[in-house]
């Protein structure tokens, strides 16, 4: 390969991304090389003119080249940030994406309110995928003497378990591995849950980089999206896995919000059902406060 400059590897990058239908080529484009280089991005701004060792170009348009196929950036990088924090992510796991933030602002707020009134809360996760988040949970609240988290997919528990290493949690984040609600050995106070909501009817409409990179298991409930966690939330009510007055965040998917709202009312009629909305405008987040016992 002929010596080529930060500069003049990112143009021709660009070009290929650009080639490829990518929106964000040039920016996927740095971050790409900044991580081959080890550097922040304000680097490749600082020194266009710096030469690219050879061996460096060649990992990087290997890098470009599998981008340009629609791998997803974070999967190359083997990193996604979440909450601030730093987690490792590949193909074994969905990546975190900031909506689920919503989530974990919502739980902190009520394990905060909890600890506030001297109850140290039992919290799950179900469907934990990386573990971001019960991670961040964990990291945020430190007095959270432990939390449960859950999935079905052991290969998703191998990275969860890294996560909680990186982390330092992994004392306080017991990794287990079930269907839904089967492996919780106690009832909790608080349950999470992002659970895959992906109608398989909007399978075609998805972007290539998520339907063909990202895990099935992770995404896709049936022909709406609505399976799992309807079933969930009958398995819950069949249970006896929420603590008096538990509370439960569910993240949803796209018109979902009525269909569950009614049925949890329906399992739960003296419960209180909000909804919290993303960036964008939609119900994304499902809050229920139970009244009383179950
Ligand atoms: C949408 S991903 C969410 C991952 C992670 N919580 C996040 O927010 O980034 C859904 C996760 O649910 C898991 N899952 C799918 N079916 C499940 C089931 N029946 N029981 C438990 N977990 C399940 C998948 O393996 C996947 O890790």
């Amino acid at each position: 390969m002929t010596v080529t400059t930060i500069q003049g590897a990112l143009e021709q990058a660009t070009r290929q991304l650009t080639r490829a239908g990518l929106v964000g080529a040039r920016l996927d484009a740095q971050v790409l090389l900044a991580h081959i280089l080890g550097v922040e991005r304000s680097v490749l701004y600082a020194y266009p003119e710096r030469e690219v060792a050879p061996a460096l170009a060649t990992q990087f348009f290997q890098l470009v080249e599998r981008r340009s196929k629609g791998e997803p950036v974070a999967y190359l990088l083997g990193r996604r940030e979440f909450y601030g924090l730093d987690f490792i992510v590949d193909p074994r796991v969905l990546i975190p994406r900031p909506e689920t933030e919503l989530l974990v602002e919502a739980a902190l707020t009520q394990i905060r309110q909890k600890i506030a009134a001297d109850a140290l809360p039992i919290v799950a996760d179900i469907g934990t995928g990386s573990g971001a988040i019960p991670i961040t949970l964990a990291v945020e609240e430190p007095r959270l003497p432990y939390l449960y988290a859950c999935d079905i997919s052991a290969d998703a528990l191998v990275v969860a378990q890294l996560n909680c290493q990186r982390h330092h949690v992994a004392e306080r984040v017991r990794l287990l591995q079930g269907d839904l609600l089967a492996p919780l050995p106690e009832p909790v106070d608080i349950l999470t849950a992002n659970l895959p909501y992906v109608g398989t009817e909007e399978m075609q409409a998805m972007t290539h980089d998520v339907s063909a990179y990202e895990p099935h298991l992770a995404l896709f409930s049936g022909p709406e999206g609505l399976d799992l966690l309807e079933r969930f939330c009958r398995e819950l009510r069949q249970s006896s896995l929420l603590k008096p007055n538990a509370l439960l965040l569910l993240e949803i998917g796209y018109q979902q919000q009525e269909p569950l709202t009614r049925l949890i009312l329906e399992l739960w009629p003296q419960s209180t059902v909000t909804s919290i909305k993303d960036y964008a405008g939609w119900d994304r987040v499902l809050q229920v406060a139970m009244q009383g016992r179950k």
